[in-house]
This record gives C-alpha cells, sequence and structure tokens, in this order.
C-alpha cells in the first residue's frame, strides 16, 4: 500500500531507538523484532535474558538486549521513579519493587532518554501498558489530555482517522475539541495530508436534540478556533457522503470529505473502527497514542506482526513531531 510504504520510507532515515519490552513474552513481538533489524527499519531494545532471543537478534547491532536484574543503571532509574512519584505517595520501597515491572522500567528508560519510543500492549491490557506511561511520561506541556487514535487504510482510499478509539471514555466538549486538534495534527504533519476534521454525532447541525448532541456541537465550535478545516456536530453519512451533506444544507469543505472522523466516546470509537476494519476490509494501523511527551503505542492484543512493524513505523514518525 502505498502510503504505508511512504510512512516506512520516511520512519527508516530517523536515527532513533524503540523499545518493545513484550518481545521475550510474546512470538509476534518477537518476530516483528526479527523484521524490523532485518529490513534496517530502527534500533530496537528488547527486555530479558540473552539466551531468549535468537541469534538474529543477539548479533545484530541494531538490536540491545537489557537484563532488568543485572541492568547497570537500576538505582538511578528508581531514584528517578521516586523522585517523580512521591508526591503521590510512592515510598522508596514501593519504587524499587515497581522499577522491576517491564511496563515501568521501559517507561524509565524512555524518559532517562535511552529510548526514544515505546511499543507494548501486545500481551499487557491498555490500562497496564498506559498507566505507566500516564504518570511517568506524561502529556506535552501544550496539551491536557492523551488521545487514541485508528488510522485507517484502503487500497484505492485516501487515509482516515478515527478518534478517540481507545483511551478516553466519555470526554468533555473541552476534551472532545482537543482530541479533533490533536488528530488533525498527526494528520497533517506525521501522515502529511490535509485533515478535514468531522465531529460526529446521531445529529446533523441541530436536527435532533440532547445532552449527548450538545456536547458534541460545543466541541466543534472549541475547535474551529484552531486554523483547521472542522465540522460538526454531523451524521457519519453527511460527514463522508457528497450528496448527503448537500441534501442536509452542509456547506463546508468538511461535509462530504471528512478524512478525520471524531467520535463523541470511546463507545462509538471503539466499535466504530472496528466496523469499518471488518466489513469494509480497511487495514487498521494503531492505537496511535497523541500528546504523550515522547511517543508511547499501544497495541491491540489480537495484532499481528505486521501490524506491530507498522505500529513501530508510526512511534518512530511521532519522535520528531513537536
Ligand atoms: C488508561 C486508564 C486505565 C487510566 O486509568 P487509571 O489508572 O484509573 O487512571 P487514573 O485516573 O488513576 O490516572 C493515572 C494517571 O494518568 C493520568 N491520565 C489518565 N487519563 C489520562 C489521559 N487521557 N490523558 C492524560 N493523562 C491521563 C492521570 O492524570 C493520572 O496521572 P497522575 O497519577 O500523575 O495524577 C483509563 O483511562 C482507562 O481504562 N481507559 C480506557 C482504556 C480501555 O480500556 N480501552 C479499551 C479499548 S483499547
Amino acid at each position: 500500500m502505498k502510503i504505508i510504504n511512504e510512512l516506512t520510507k520516511r520512519a527508516k532515515a530517523i536515527d532513533a531507538t524503540i523499545i518493545l519490552p513484550e518481545a521475550n513474552l510474546d512470538s509476534r513481538v518477537m518476530q516483528s523484532c526479527e523484521i524490523i533489524v532485518k529490513k534496517n527499519l530502527s534500533k530496537i531494545i528488547v527486555l530479558g535474558k540473552e539466551s531468549e532471543f535468537p541469534l538474529s537478534l543477539r548479533n545484530s547491532k541494531l538490536c540491545k538486549i537489557i537484563d532488568i536484574d543485572s541492568y547497570s543503571e537500576i538505582d538511578t532509574l528508581t531514584n528517578d521513579l521516586y523522585e517523580l512519584r512521591k508526591h503521590k505517595g510512592l515510598t522508596i520501597d514501593e519504587a524499587k519493587k515497581l522499577i522491576l515491572d517491564p511496563a515501568y522500567f521501559s517507561c524509565m528508560l524512555l524518559k532517562s532518554g535511552v529510548a526514544d519510543g515505546l511499543v507494548a500492549g501486545a500481551k499487557w491490557t491498555t490500562a497496564n501498558t498506559l498507566r505507566p506511561a500516564l504518570q511517568i511520561i506524561k502529556t506535552k506541556p501544550t496539551k491536557s489530555i492523551v488521545t487514541g487514535a485508528m488510522l485507517m487504510l484502503k487500497k484505492g482510499k485516501e487515509p482516515k482517522l478515527f478518534a478517540d478509539i481507545s483511551l478516553n471514555v466519555n470526554p468533555t466538549s473541552e476534551e472532545l475539541s482537543e482530541i479533533a486538534i490533536s488528530s488533525a495534527e498527526f494528520m497533517q504533519d506525521v501522515v502529511q495530508v490535509e485533515p478535514r476534521v468531522a465531529l460526529l454525532s446521531y445529529s446533523t447541525h441541530g436536527s435532533a436534540q440532547s445532552d449527548m448532541v450538545t456536547k458534541v456541537a460545543n466541541a466543534t465550535q472549541l475547535a474551529k478556533k484552531s486554523n483547521f478545516k472542522i465540522d460538526g456536530e454531523m451524521q457519519a453519512d453527511s460527514a463522508l457522503n457528497i450528496i448527503t451533506a448537500k441534501k442536509k444544507g452542509i456547506k463546508s469543505e468538511v461535509g462530504g470529505h471528512a478524512n478525520v472522523l471524531i467520535f463523541p466516546d470511546l463507545n462509538a470509537g471503539n466499535i466504530g473502527y472496528k466496523m469499518v476494519a471488518y466489513f469494509g476490509e480497511y487495514r487498521a494501523i494503531g492505537p496511535i497514542m497523541l500528546n504523550f511527551n515522547k511517543p508511547v503505542n499501544d497495541l491491540s492484543r489480537g495484532c499481528t506482526t505486521s501490524e506491530i512493524v507498522d505500529t513501530v513505523v508510526i512511534t518512530k514518525l511521532l519522535t520528531q513531531s513537536k
């Protein structure tokens, strides 16, 4: 597929190290690491004992194997973790235990600059993957929330971005507006396609009224303060079908042409992308976590080897975003 080939080419040129802490726990992650190294896609860090890894990784200059039990900087990482979380009540004894958890250890490697990006979640739940990152890596100073997006690709179709599909359960209007703007930024800066953002609802421009509709309408007004092409609230057919958009009186450039779809809550977003992937046979790349201070991406536990490689590609590209 043209777009993923293009993204891969750009990612390959970036000098960054991605940590994949589940390689010794999951054969799909291990295989992806072998592919990444073979294709010279990225420098990687994996966690475990040397003997747990195949020769292709042990002998590769691109792959660094770190054993938590014998890591020389463990005391520094432990103290840094303690300093970061002591205001939340973390004691030094708790920090000593927590740093041995690969999810916390890998976030601290990322925080300390040993790695530039992190990809996990093939084995771990979303909560176990993201909680340490939310606590340690935090959001960019200009943002207030992290949000999860899915890049939806199909041959011959313009790429689409769906959000939030993985993290914010029931965002407020303010949060929804930030999800819309952050998604537009990703589409523009990383995918390098001009974003046209639709905030979705079961109502189009006031055709129905309820608190759920008001939330999306208010979010749209807030998001419109940015310079992006944004419109809402609107139904999915108004966003995607030009004839319906015209019939419903939508005059913006978004109606019928939306390529960034913002869902009102996590039920809608998560169900929505899975329906499109299943019935529409789209390739779903993500969840792509936007707004972390340094990129952390959470895989789906049903992910395939090629999806893991795609996520490493996106993670490398995110190391360059502002
Ligand atoms: C990820 C998740 C587990 C975090 O829940 P939690 O641990 O109960 O979260 P808390 O409210 O205790 O927050 C933990 C930290 O993360 C931060 N945080 C939580 N959500 C955040 C967000 N969306 N953006 C930025 N920071 C966030 C909190 O501010 C807090 O930081 P602090 O400890 O420094 O104060 C929760 O948001 C969740 O379950 N989301 C749904 C994910 C899911 O199940 N998805 C399934 C589809 S893939």
